[in-house]
């Protein structure tokens, strides 16, 4: 059976599900049913959500979660996160509220430039285009005013451009890098349209000033597209306190054993990469959550962050710890590109609401409430990394899905929790529990 279609987007809704239907599910009787019981009874919101994406037949639920009791700068919030993954949000909830007694976390925004990138092939001499850098540098900024003109009453627009020579390992390769200020807008859109703009610029410099002979105006713009690589908006977040009011910590350990086990998991994920992935993977549990809620995007903050932990040449753990004169001290920096406006911060009505719980926050203010999630995410799974082993909380929730995939009414539920207080959860073992009972 031929499956290939053209003008598969042209189809209506239901007309895409019922192509879907025959080519791949034909044993499905009521995909339309099941497809349409997601939709939203709202058709117009149901509109503006189709609108995010394309080819849409339905909407795919995933939990929007609370975690509430994080005390940042000496303000409490409930960070709402949004993660198909169990035990996160209990994690997360649960180092905030160890934290909210111990001073709480401390965070700081350390930059916040983003950067663009105009990839060009040029075979002209790079020193020529120094020497006249004034020149098309200020003919790129008045080509592109109207489009700067919003963002530069904001406070932001175009910071810096720097052009680099990379001809030594492309033939005829450079590049013009440039700084942005985006204020509250995460600024992809801005970036890119300014960048497009600067590349027809460049190219009509070079084409009609005098100073470039036949071959030199001929300038090719490969690419304009803003980096995801954003080390200077950074943001910093910590926690710290003497050693002994670690206590209490967990179980069957004291603060002291608990502080330099804990710094020395630190340290394996400082100087193992395997261990720094899944390290760091716990800390992007927690920030993509929040990053998700507030209808950012995760994809640009994982990669961006993920190169971060690689800047020295070595993909290292994004977070440090370190135990001073009786004092322990856990922090993270990691480079977020956020924006609190525009995109789909106002369209989403669960993200419109979430950047409502964190108190309308600016994108500075939400960098930093993230970067205390991805640290408070980071310091629970290492707490029970380094103490009772992750798979007894892990367990819990993984029971309670099992029991729903199964099935199970509450009341085999609360016995199968009970029984399985001090036994080895497994699919097998929960089935052949409930046949049992
Ligand atoms: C699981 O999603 C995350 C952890 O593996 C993180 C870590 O190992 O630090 C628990």
């Amino acid at each position: 059976m031929n499956k290939n279609i053209n003008g598969f987007s042209k189809l209506s809704k239901d007309g895409k599900i019922a192509w879907l239907q025959k080519n791949y599910l034909p044993d499905v009787s009521e995909l339309q049913e099941e497809l349409s019981s997601f939709w939203h009874t709202d058709a117009d919101l149901q509109r503006i959500i189709d609108g995010f994406s394309e080819n849409t037949l339905s909407n795919y639920y995933l939990p929007f979660g609370l975690a509430p009791n994080f005390l940042i700068n000496g303000q409490v919030y409930a960070v709402p996160m949004v993660i198909e993954e169990s035990s996160v949000v209990a994690a997360a909830a649960s180092a905030a509220k160890f934290w909210s007694t111990r001073g709480g976390f401390q965070t700081r925004v350390i930059a916040t430039a983003k950067l663009g990138q105009l990839h060009f092939h040029w075979k002209g001499k790079t020193e020529k285009l120094h020497q006249l850098a004034s020149e098309w540098k200020a003919r790129l900024l008045r080509d592109a005013a109207t489009l700067t003109a919003n963002m530069e009453k904001r406070g932001g627009g175009v910071i810096d451009m720097e052009l680099i020579d990379f001809t030594d390992l492309e033939p005829d390769y450079h590049q013009l890098r440039v700084t942005f200020e985006t204020c509250d807008s995460m600024g992809a859109n801005f970036i890119n349209s300014v960048l497009e703009q600067f590349g027809e610029s460049l190219q009509h410099f070079v084409e009609t000033h005098d100073a470039f002979t036949n071959e030199e105006r001929d300038l090719d713009i490969i690419m304009a597209i803003l980096s995801n690589y954003t080390p200077n908006c950074l943001v910093r977040a910590e926690v710290r306190c003497p050693v002994e009011k670690l206590a209490g910590v967990a179980p069957n350990m004291d603060a002291r054993t608990f502080a330099e086990r804990f710094a020395r998991a630190v340290r394996i994920a400082r100087i193992d990469p395997y261990r720094a992935v899944t390290h760091n993977k716990g800390i992007f549990n927690g920030i993509d959550a929040v990053v998700l809620a507030t209808a950012n995007d995760f994809r640009a903050v994982e990669a961006g962050g993920h190169a971060y932990a690689a800047r020295d040449g070595q993909y290292r753990s994004l977070s440090e710890c370190e135990i001073v004169d009786g004092e322990f001290r856990f922090w993270l920096e990691v480079p977020l590109a956020l924006g609190t406006v525009g995109g789909l911060t106002k369209l989403h009505p669960l993200a419109k609401r979430s950047l409502e719980i964190l108190g309308k926050p600016s994108a500075n203010q939400l960098m930093q409430i993230i970067a205390a999630t991805g640290l408070a995410q980071n310091f629970a799974a290492l707490r029970s990394l380094i103490t009772t082993g992750i798979q007894q909380g892990h367990m819990k929730m993984h029971l309670m899905n099992i029991l729903n995939h199964l099935g199970a009414d509450v009341d085999q539920m609360e016995r199968a929790v009970q029984y399985f207080a001090d036994k080895v959860v497994s699919f097998t073992a929960v089935r052949d529990f409930l046949q049992l009972g």
